[in-house]
């Protein structure tokens, strides 16, 4: 290779990543264990399911079942499938199969949700219905709903299943046995369907919230990438007997999922499963340790708060519990944005799992170390206190503007539509029309406008703000959110 082709090429990824993992502090995802057993030589031990001696992951046979039937048996299910697509893959069979399941489903959920609920809701004509969102005026972030809000809801919309996000993306959950118990008295055909994406390693530690299976929910689907020890896009479904049609789910994960799946990420569940039954709870403390620490010293920084989790129940009589390997700070009164933060952060190679105008949320992974909070509070401490430039809040933001949102249309009339009943036109022209499209601001990838809803006034001026951030990320059809889709 000449050195002018060298100039043209892009550093190769495995380079990048290689110096990345060397340097690199991460209070993100995935949380890995250093500890736990691994694929020796990955791309050596690569094999495709026409080596079979070893089973069958869809079917399921072998080792693979040997590995479901472990997993079932650690996570308090009776049924465990492993996904190689994430909790958006395992969304998609579960709600798919729930829709074979149930003739004209109808899904009551918290506002929460993931996009790849709403999308397969889109794409199975489900019919999803939402609670009234409950949102923390400070921070701007979700919080479950009351168990009386939620039971209300149920009476009034008389669902099939109710989905619940629990923890929420910053770890908050409600008092889940509590509802189930208050479910099965109430109303004892209601499946619960618990979306525990972040949730993987709350089964194996007293510390933690109680997680959906223990909790006593039908299903759950957790990503294990998360929080759980598993390599990036590995997940699992749990499922107990009873309401759950088993043949029907199994039918969906074999018809959803690639027909080549990675046995490495497979393998990688089956470990972070070992891993958790034997050591869960040792590993559990220390990150729980890690992040009392960070927590502390962060908190002696001028200007810098850290909102704990007693503040946050003060504050919201929904927030029974929340997972503390999570760190929630509010950074306004230093004068900058989460989002600088987080650039200068990650100029000195410290990576932190999301922000926004006012806070920054921190994750400490398994294989953090008091060093990661040294480094982390050393260049915290660069930052100049600025008090006197207080970031300016701009209260109720998401709160007052999601609660008033209309629904026009459901949401799978508007999957019907074709693409001449759709308009782009400027986002103030959308005012008063009904959104073709879903909007999705990253992280944490909850939909601030779903298909069939209303462009209101409000959510105009909040989309106009948003855009300005130069970090914002937004999945729409127009980046930049200049345009939107409406029906016409
Ligand atoms: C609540 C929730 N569900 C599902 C997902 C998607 O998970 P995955 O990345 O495993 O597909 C996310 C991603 O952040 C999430 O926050």
């Amino acid at each position: 290779m000449t050195t002018k082709t060298r100039e043209i090429l892009p550093l190769p990824i495995t380079h990048t990543l290689n110096n990345h993992a060397r340097e690199t502090v991460r209070w993100c995802t995935p949380s890995l264990d250093n500890a736990s057993a691994r694929v020796i030589n990955p791309y050596e031990s690569d094999v495709s399911v026409s080596y079979q001696l070893l089973g069958f992951p869809s079917e399921p046979s072998g080792i693979f079942k040997k590995a479901y039937d472990s997993a079932a048996k650690a996570y308090g299910a009776d049924h465990t499938l492993f996904s190689v697509n994430g909790s958006t893959g395992s969304n998609f069979i579960v709600l798919r199969a729930l829709s074979k399941q149930i003739p004209n489903l109808r899904i009551l959920a918290q506002r929460n949700v993931h996009k790849s609920v709403v999308a397969a809701c889109e794409d199975y004509s489900i019919n999803l219905m939402f609670i009234p969102p409950r949102i923390d005026r400070e921070l701007q972030i979700f919080l479950p709903n009351t168990i009386s809000e939620i039971l209300n809801a149920i009476k009034r919309t008389t669902p099939q299943v109710l989905l619940i996000t629990n923890p929420t993306y910053e770890g908050i959950v409600l008092d889940l046995k509590e509802l189930v118990k208050r479910i099965r008295k109430e109303y004892p055909n209601l499946i619960i369907f618990i979306e525990e994406a972040w949730g993987a390693h709350l089964h194996f530690s007293k510390k933690l919230p109680v997680s959906a299976m223990e909790a006593g929910a039908d299903i759950c689907i957790q990503s294990t990438h998360k929080q759980g020890g598993a390599l990036q896009q590995a997940g699992m479904i749990h499922w107990k007997n009873g309401k759950i049609n088993s043949e029907i789910l199994r039918d969906s994960y074999r018809i959803l999922s690639t027909s080549s799946p990675s046995y490495i990420l497979l393998a990688s569940l089956d470990a972070a499963r070992e891993m958790m039954m034997q050591r869960g709870n040792q590993v559990i403390n220390h990150l729980l340790d890690i992040a009392q620490k960070l927590n502390y010293e962060i908190n002696l920084l001028p200007n810098f708060k850290v909102i704990t989790t007693s503040e946050l129940k003060e504050r919201n009589s929904s927030v029974f519990d929340r997972d503390e390997s999570k760190i929630i700070v509010d950074i306004t009164n230093t004068g900058f944005s989460g989002y600088q933060i987080a650039q200068l952060l990650e100029d000195n190679q410290i990576i932190v799992e999301a922000y926004n105008q006012y806070s920054l949320l921190l994750l400490v992974p398994f294989r953090s170390t008091e060093k990661d909070v040294e480094r982390t509070i050393a260049v915290l401490k660069t930052i100049k206190s600025a008090s006197d430039k207080k970031i300016k809040r701009q209260p109720k933001l998401l709160l007052k503007i999601l609660k008033d949102i209309p629904k026009i249309l459901e949401l799978r009339d508007v999957a019907k539509l074709l693409a001449n009943q759709i308009e782009r036109v400027t986002l103030d022209q959308a005012q008063g029309r009904t959104s073709a499209e879903n909007i999705t601001p990253y992280p944490p990838g909850i939909p601030t406008t779903i298909k069939g809803e209303e462009f209101t006034d409000k959510i105009i001026h909040y989309y106009i703000s948003l855009s300005k951030h130069p970090n914002s990320h937004i999945i729409a059809s127009d980046k930049s959110l200049k345009t939107v889709l409406v029906v016409k």
